[in-house]
């Protein structure tokens, strides 16, 4: 038998799901290990407050305090699960990526990614793919799962769930918030899409559900990138100085750009698509 290792962070729990999923078929062929990474910084539910307050620290990608504990001295093949968190890796999985027995466990070693995510992963993943292949890991498979709801509607679901627990919620013009179960409980399809993927000379790269045209647009969220790095940066100045004020100047921002801008930005991209 090969030996996995299947790391990730969930913050709600359900990446933890899906990865759970994702590879029940494998254990046919390998003995699996699951390396939960643990924040003891950032809980579910959470306040808007802290919602927010986790927007500096993860997009300057600094480090925060983690546990987890990797069984084995080696492994054949490397699972690694993480989200994004303001289009940047959630910041407790980009200090796993940044630890050197991550660094160890994927050196030359096939691995296979799992994002979950509401709509916007491109960035995070990018920035997951520039740091694993720095280190050495083969990148072979990309499992994107994500939500269907539309971009604004989804947010407010998003922000139901995160601050009350609740993936449903009582207003029925609110979509449901996250992956659908039925999703979760079918991850394991692609989970055997992944094994395969293995022995493939090209990545594979699946997006569930799958998209036909642009979910958000790629205009959006590379704008937002980069006034994200500029707020980050601006709020972190002379080491945090009026962080609460500069926190509140941020949220109005976002709240504008995400309800008036990303409308007009992706009608914009349209027309020039
Ligand atoms: C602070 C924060 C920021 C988030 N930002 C994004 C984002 O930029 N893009 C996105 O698609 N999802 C975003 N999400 C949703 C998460 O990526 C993820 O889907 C959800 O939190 C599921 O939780 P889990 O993966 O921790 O189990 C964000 C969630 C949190 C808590």
């Amino acid at each position: 038998m090969k030996n996995l290792l299947v790391a990730y962070y969930s913050q709600t729990g359900q990446l933890k799901e899906i990865v759970t999923h994702f590879v029940k078929q494998w254990s046919e062929f390998y003995t699996i290990d699951f390396t939960e990474i643990k924040s003891d910084q950032y809980h579910f539910p959470m306040t808007y407050k802290q919602f927010f307050d986790v927007f500096p620290e993860t997009v300057l990608k600094q480090p925060c305090k983690i546990h987890f504990e990797i069984e084995k001295e080696d492994y054949d093949t490397v699972i690694l699960g993480f989200q994004p968190w303001f289009l940047y890796p959630s910041r407790p999985f980009n200090s796993f990526l940044q630890s050197e027995a991550l660094k160890k466990a994927i050196r030359n070693k096939p691995v296979i990614l799992v994002i979950d995510a509401r709509n916007s992963w491109r960035n995070s993943l990018n920035e997951v793919i520039i740091e694993i292949e720095k280190h050495g890991g083969i990148i072979k498979g990309i499992f994107v799962f994500r939500e269907i709801s539309k971009n604004r509607t989804g947010f407010i679901s998003l922000c139901y769930w995160l601050f009350t627990g609740k993936k449903k919620s009582p207003f029925k013009l609110l979509p449901a918030a996250g992956i659908s179960q039925e999703i979760i409980d079918k991850a394991d399809i692609y989970g055997v899409e992944a094994l395969k993927a293995l022995t493939e000379p090209e990545r594979i790269y699946t997006v569930i559900p799958p998209v036909n045209k642009e979910f958000t647009s790629i205009g959006y969220e590379r704008y937002a990138v980069n006034k994200y790095l500029e707020w980050a940066e601006y709020i972190s100045k002379n080491n945090y100085k009026h962080r609460r004020s500069k926190l509140l100047f941020f949220r109005i921002w976002i709240l504008i750009t995400l309800f008036v801008l990303s409308p007009l930005i992706a009608k914009k991209n349209r027309k020039t698509n």
